[in-house]
């Protein structure tokens, strides 16, 4: 059995050694053309002359596209059409690209770009959140509402009550290997688009589009990425459409990939979010109402915005329930770059607020923080679940809490489970968006954690060391993390597979998700493997292909396993009930009587090699080739009201880390954390701890190091490594002990494993609060801390603190 084992990513040899191919790495035909942007110079305004001549007569220029010249609008947005691929004579941000270069190499290309003369006549920009609430720039008509209960009421009548605010800034990608595409031009116009995407059907789709082209006239092929983390849905577009653009025209194959700092000038980075909150709780810090307000600067176009932004207001509970609650979102439009997907979808942005809030409270009340947050938590497991997990016996404390005469008007108090049998939801398992929470497994999880962290004595020790040391103050910090699992955008929660099986017993693989680094190729490479019963060296992993697999979703969502480990298991699962309907023809028994594992297929004591099987089912004239597909079952949502089940299930983490701050400089130390995270029956517990690893680091990098900058004229200066500090090795804990929580999916997921992708990034607050808990220790007050805690923010929170400001 492969699934369930801890096997090294198919590709890490190839990885380690340089030999894994990448767009840029794909040998090109002699004559192929390589591309470049001219960029905008300003934020906002209108092109008054425009003058190319240099570029055009720049060594090795072979042709220059302006917005007029083009086949038409070559829109890249995946959701709103409001993003041409060429400005135009209107400038929306600055880093715009204004017309596109092709040239006989990269260089000439990329020199000749910077030669143009273009004059402006400039507007104000808007860039900031307060510009764009001033300007009432937005995405929608107004702000988006979400309520459950009175939360104003509930607020006011509360024993106690305390508001605050959060900034959070945004994130670049810094995927390592930079957006890049390539296209082929082929007979009767039609086009081979290589393209380092997340989402191959959207380029297939916007390059048709482009192109006047039907979809069959494209396809699409993408091996494997060098890291997307969201960067990759959308932002390649732009690419692989100016790449067919010039192959159609020319008749030449074409090729682009951004430099780096092209590339922080031009894509999206994840939306900053200001977020206000207000809630109203008791003397044990239990909420009984609370409000949000989520401030979100898009750029320039809508992109992913308006789902980011749902995510958001659907992870402001966290883990917690809210027995009122408001939650306002406000998707502002500004003159920068337009912010796309990024680990977590806004997810990260929402829960961050919530975790604020609970810290925020236990420091009102001088309560431990982890206490604040189990006594808000919501109640332990639904029973009479699909697949009941661990212990998950008596929740405790539900019905003296609904003496209390909280909130039992929940919507959609009635589900129904898996298993047919309705439950009743009490009030303490309802999300501010009706969803019953059924799995929640925090409790234990939360106990484990603390234990096996000591965190009890460490919690002490800290103290101490506060207490006798002046310069280096510790700090330590409980996080968990709910995150809901699906696509919010329901139909995109299908998936599809096409299997093949030779006559030798070789097994070719291919399914619509992408591999990014994530290890989604070899997970499901082990599905397959385990429905043939054959060794993992008999699946042939291959590249994504829009003609193999039409009409996939983006690899997104975290939900790359879930939907095509399904999609695949259904296809081979369908050869290898044809094999062996065939075999058990042939021994006049019953199919179930044949038996594939180890390489070998068994029936009535009779064992055959796989290979001979395949070979018989080929002989009796049976296809050894099929389809599979998968739709997430379940979901209804929507997303206007802000009411349903947008969720198959959550996932869940739970982090400690400690951190040692020097308050003379800022300065500061990951000196310890401790992970548990639920992967449910993992697929391979190697990888995910990967990607927990992995998730944890660079969400701690969005908290702590990685700073966005723009000056007054909307230019982003942190462009470069230079600039922009992502973490090192060595910002790593010192100690760093992760480990897998040991339970099933009680939902009917591909071995009832759970998606891991984007889940861990959220253990990074732990870092953020930890952080803030040393200020704390620096003098009286809450300590006013905005993300991310640069050391310079640090220092100047400490000065704050104490100066009891
Ligand atoms: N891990 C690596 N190594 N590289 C990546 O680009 N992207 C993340 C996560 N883990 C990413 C990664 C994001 S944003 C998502 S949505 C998921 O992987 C996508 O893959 P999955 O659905 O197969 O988990
Ligand atoms: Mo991930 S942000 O859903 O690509």
């Amino acid at each position: 059995m492969s699934v369930s084992k801890p096997l090294p990513h198919d590709a890490a040899r190839l990885h380690v050694t340089g030999q894994a191919r990448y767009v840029d790495d794909i040998p090109m035909p002699q004559n192929t053309l390589h591309l470049a942007f001219g960029l905008s110079t300003i934020a906002a305004g209108r092109i008054s002359s425009i003058n190319l001549d240099d570029v055009r007569a720049a060594p090795g220029v072979v042709r220059v596209w302006e917005a007029k010249d083009l086949p038409s609008d070559c829109d890249c947005s995946p959701s709103n059409h409001d993003e041409p691929m060429l400005s135009g004579a209107t400038i929306q941000y600055l880093g715009q690209p204004v017309f596109l270069v092709a040239a006989t190499s990269h260089l000439a290309a990329r020199k000749a770009a910077r030669l143009a003369q273009i004059t402006y006549g400039e507007r104000d920009a808007i860039l900031t959140i307060d510009d764009a609430m001033a300007a009432n720039s937005r995405f929608e008509d107004g702000p988006r509402v979400w309520e459950k209960g009175d939360a104003g009421e509930a607020i006011d009548t509360a024993p106690r009550r305390i508001s605050g605010v959060i900034e959070m800034g945004g994130q670049e990608h810094f995927y390592l290997e930079g957006q890049s595409a390539m296209a082929l031009p082929q007979e009767g116009g039609d086009v081979v688009v290589h393209s380092s995407t997340q989402h191959p059907t959207e380029i297939q789709h916007k390059v048709a589009h482009a192109l006047h082209l039907p979809m069959h006239g494209v396809r699409v092929e993408t091996r494997r990425m060098g890291g997307g983390f969201g960067g990759k849905e959308s932002q390649g577009n732009a690419l692989a459409i100016a790449c067919a653009v010039v192959a159609s025209a020319t008749g030449r194959p074409a090729k682009m990939r951004y430099d780096r700092d092209d590339d922080f000038m031009i894509t999206g980075k994840r939306h900053d979010f200001r977020i206000e909150y207000r809630v109203g709780f008791d003397d044990q810090g239990v909420i009984s109402g609370i409000e949000f307000e989520h401030y979100t600067r898009c750029g320039w176009a809508q992109d992913l915005s308006l789902p980011v932004a749902d995510r958001a207001m659907l992870h402001a509970d966290n883990a917690y329930h809210l027995p009122h609650v408001r939650i306002e979102s406000h998707r502002l439009k500004t003159n920068t770059q337009s912010a796309t997907a990024f680990r977590g979808f806004g997810g990260p942005q929402g829960m961050l607020g919530m975790e604020r809030v609970m810290d925020h409270i236990a420091h009102d009340l001088g309560l431990d923080p982890v206490a604040v947050r189990r006594a808000n938590y919501y109640s332990a497991e639904v029973e009479g679940g699909a697949a009941p997990v661990a212990s998950g016996d008596s929740p405790g404390g539900i019905s003296d809490k609904k003496k209390q005469g909280e909130d039992l008007t929940s919507r959609g108090a009635q589900q129904v489970t898996a298993a047919g049998a309705p439950v009743v939801a009490d009030a303490e398992q309802t999300t501010p968006y009706g969803q019953v929470v059924e799995d929640f497994i925090l409790h234990e999880m939360t106990d484990r954690v603390l234990e096996g962290a000591d965190y009890e004595a460490r919690r002490a020790a800290v103290a101490d060391w506060n207490a006798g040391n002046a310069v280096i103050k510790k700090g330590l910090a409980f996080t968990p993390v709910k995150f809901g699992i699906s696509f919010t955008l329901t139909h995109l929660n299908q998936a599809g597979a096409l299997v093949h099986v030779y006559q030798d017993g070789s097994i070719h693989m291919n399914h619509g998700g992408t591999e990014m680094g994530q290890g989604l190729f070899q997970k499901v490479a082990q599905v397959a493997a385990d429905r043939f019963g054959v060794p993992l060296e008999r699946v042939k992993i291959t590249a994504t292909d829009t003609a193999k697999v039409p009409n996939t979703s983006a690899t997104a969502a975290s939900s790359g396993s879930d939907l095509n480990g399904m999609a695949v298991k259904a296809a081979c699962d369908t050869i290898r009930d044809r094999m062996a309907n065939h075999l058990a023809s042939l021994h006049q028994c019953n199919t179930r009587d044949v038996v594939f594992a180890d390489g070998t297929v068994t029936v009535q004591g009779e064992t055959y090699s796989f290979a001979k099987v395949a070979q018989l089912t080929y002989e009796a004239r049976i296809s050894l080739s099929a389809t599979g597909f998968y739709r997430t079952p379940k979901l209804s949502w929507d997303r206007i009201k802000g009411q349903g089940r947008p969720f198959l299930y959550f996932a869940y983490g739970a982090a400690i880390s400690e951190v040692a701050v020097d308050t003379l400089t800022g300065e500061y130390r990951i000196l310890r954390t401790d992970i548990l995270h639920d992967a449910g029956s993992s697929l391979n517990p190697a990888l995910d701890i990967g990607q927990v690893e992995g998730g944890f680091v660079q969400g701690a990098g969005w908290l702590t190091t990685e700073e966005l900058v723009w000056d007054q004229s909307g230019r982003l200066r942190t462009h470069a490594p230079s600039t922009y500090k992502i973490p090192a090795c060595s910002d790593r804990p010192d100690v760093f002990n992760v480990a897998l929580w040991e339970g099933a999916n009680r939902e009917d997921t591909i071995y009832r494993s759970k998606a891991v992708g984007e889940p861990p990034f959220m253990l990074g607050m732990s870092v953020f609060l930890a952080l803030s808990d040393a200020v704390a220790a620096c003098g009286s007050g809450y300590p006013a801390l905005d993300a991310p805690a640069t050391p310079e923010r640090v220092l100047a929170a400490i000065e704050r603190v104490r100066d009891g400001v």
